[in-house]
């Protein structure tokens, strides 16, 4: 079995920005499957479909109106809807709050977690997402939960933004933050729990780079050097 890093967590958590990292310094290639969630969200945005309307969502997804693919770019992920690179479209918070829709119905999940499994079946990979230790590779060999208060998540979300000259306040984040939270962590399917057998990093109180050291210490762990 390839080398498999398996990371889950709650939105804000850092958890693509230190999976790309991660995955660099091993030399293997990161797969957030949250942008595929993100795509098919998207796609029902540009085909003018309300994202909780689960009918004429799985309608779309069924008659392949939501293709999703992923390709790589001197080892950074592109990720296509229908052929066309929506790597950038993706990052609004339009496009997350109708991933965050989307991801509640059974037909898109069972399409994109199938589409993960096979990629991860045929090379090194860390993927992240929210079920990805629970259902996507439940044996892989290293598997995190990756998260922070909602506050620490908030205020990282909001710096985020605000480098794209987004102003909206903190207490907005923040709701938001806990909106996306409630809605990913009680969903009927799937919903984003730890696993019993991941590791906890809370990066609450660490940088950037303890981060990095703390999930490189546990690939260690499992691996060996
Ligand atoms: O990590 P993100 O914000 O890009 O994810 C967008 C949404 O996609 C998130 O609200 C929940 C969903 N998602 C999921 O259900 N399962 C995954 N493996 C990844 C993301």
């Amino acid at each position: 079995m390839p080398l498999t890093i398996a990371i889950d967590g709650p939105v804000g958590a850092g958890k693509s920005t230190i999976s790309d990292e991660v995955a660099r310094r091993l030399g293997i290639l990161h797969l957030d499957t949250g942008a595929m969630y993100r795509a098919v969200g998207l796609a029902t945005l540009k085909a003018g479909i309300d994202p909780r309307n689960e009918e004429a969502v799985c309608d779309l997804c069924e008659k392949g109106g939501a293709q999703v693919d992923v390709r790589y770019e001197n080892g950074a992920q592109m990720t296509l809807l229908n052929g066309e690179d929506v790597s950038g479209q993706i990052r609004t918070q339009e496009a997350g709050s109708a991933a965050s829709s989307v991801s509640r119905y059974v037909p898109v999940r069972k399409m994109l977690v199938k589409r993960q499994q096979e990629m991860a079946a045929h090379q090194p990979m860390l993927l992240d997402g929210r079920d990805i230790c629970t259902v996507v590779l439940p044996h892989a060999k290293v598997k995190i939960f990756l998260t922070a208060s909602a506050e620490a998540r908030a205020q990282r979300r909001m710096e985020q933004l605000r480098e794209k000259g987004d102003m909206t306040p903190f207490e907005e984040v923040l709701r938001e933050v806990n909106a996306r939270d409630l809605q990913d962590t009680t969903r009927a399917l799937d919903p984003l729990r730890k696993a019993d057998d991941a590791h906890l990093v809370d990066s609450s109180n660490l940088t950037f780079e303890e981060t990095i050291q703390a999930i490189l210490n546990l690939v260690e762990e499992s691996y060996g050097k």
